[in-house]
């Protein structure tokens, strides 16, 4: 992509990803219509479709010929990633905002070609903003975050990951995802794919392992850890399509083989999958 356009989609997002979080702050105390989509526990507000209109108003008006995946309909059918496509999720953790009115954030990433170009995660209420562009290094609201350290033993390390992965479920045997946990020093649950990348990419997560998360989920958030070296495939490790739902493992170089050998690979034995 050319820098010069790049470095314009760069300021042009950053300043409208702003402007929205300013809203959202705004309106946080407002009363909220909450509907529910796919069961009762999936929520969707106002906010979160008037979020995403916003973005559709302002890269319609300027970019007429990009593209726009998002999360509440708004956007296009995309089909391909050809051209430059901005891959949006308006409200990434609407439980967190409808139950906590935090621990939510506005995820940005922008493609071009399928190559994850521009990566912006904004935790609205702290008014942190992470962002990245490619071959340019990641930050932390302007300041420059380090490449991630060598090495992470995995006695040591820090995942997030969902409950279920606790519960019986279709993918690994739980009782060796509860090895996992035993074995870890810690593991939390943010309840934001977004934020819990952007942790990721800031060193204070070592991985982060789900189940099932859509393209607006991660895409920016790929950008962001790729930058400080971190690697983002699906739990198999393999490449993620950015066009589909993918299960996800972000994590440390480090420890990715450990994490799918050890407790993917043989949690899927158990089960008897192959
Ligand atoms: C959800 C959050 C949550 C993850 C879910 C996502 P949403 O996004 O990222 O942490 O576990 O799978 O769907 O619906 O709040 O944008
Ligand atoms: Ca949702
Ligand atoms: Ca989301
Ligand atoms: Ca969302």
């Amino acid at each position: 992509m050319n820098e010069k356009i790049r470095s314009q989609l760069y300021q042009d997002a950053k300043q409208w990803i702003k402007e929205a979080g300013t809203t959202i702050r705004e309106k946080i105390n407002d009363p909220l219509i909450v509907d529910t989509k796919s069961n009762p526990n999936d929520l969707v507000t106002t906010m979160d479709k008037e979020t995403e209109k916003y973005f559709v108003n302002k890269i319609k008006t300027k970019y007429d010929d990009h593209q726009l995946l998002s999360e509440e309909g708004f956007g296009d059918k995309v089909k391909s990633l050809d051209g430059t496509v901005w891959i949006i999720d308006p409200i990434d953790g609407t439980m967190n905002f409808v139950q906590q009115k935090r621990n939510f954030a506005i995820s940005v990433g922008i493609y071009h070609d399928g190559v994850g170009e521009i990566g912006f995660i904004y935790n609205v209420m702290d008014d942190v903003l992470y962002s990245a562009i490619k071959g340019e290094g990641a930050y932390k609201n302007g300041v420059k975050i380090p490449p991630l350290k060598e090495k992470v033993p995995f006695e040591k390390a820090m995942i997030s990951l969902n409950h279920f992965w606790l519960c019986e479920n279709r993918l690994v045997e739980e009782e060796v995802m509860q090895e996992l946990v035993k074995t870890v020093r810690g593991t939390r649950t943010y309840g934001s794919a977004a934020l819990e990348f952007a942790y990721v990419a800031e060193g204070i997560m070592d991985g982060y392992l789900t189940m099932r998360l859509a393209p607006w989920d991660i895409a920016a958030g790929i950008v962001i850890v790729n930058e400080v070296g971190g690697v983002t495939t699906n739990v198999a490790g393999e490449k993620i399509n950015m066009l589909v739902n993918n299960s996800i493992l972000v994590c440390h170089p480090s420890i990715q083989k450990t994490i799918i050998k050890d407790y993917i690979i043989k949690g899927k034995k158990r089960l008897g999958h192959n």
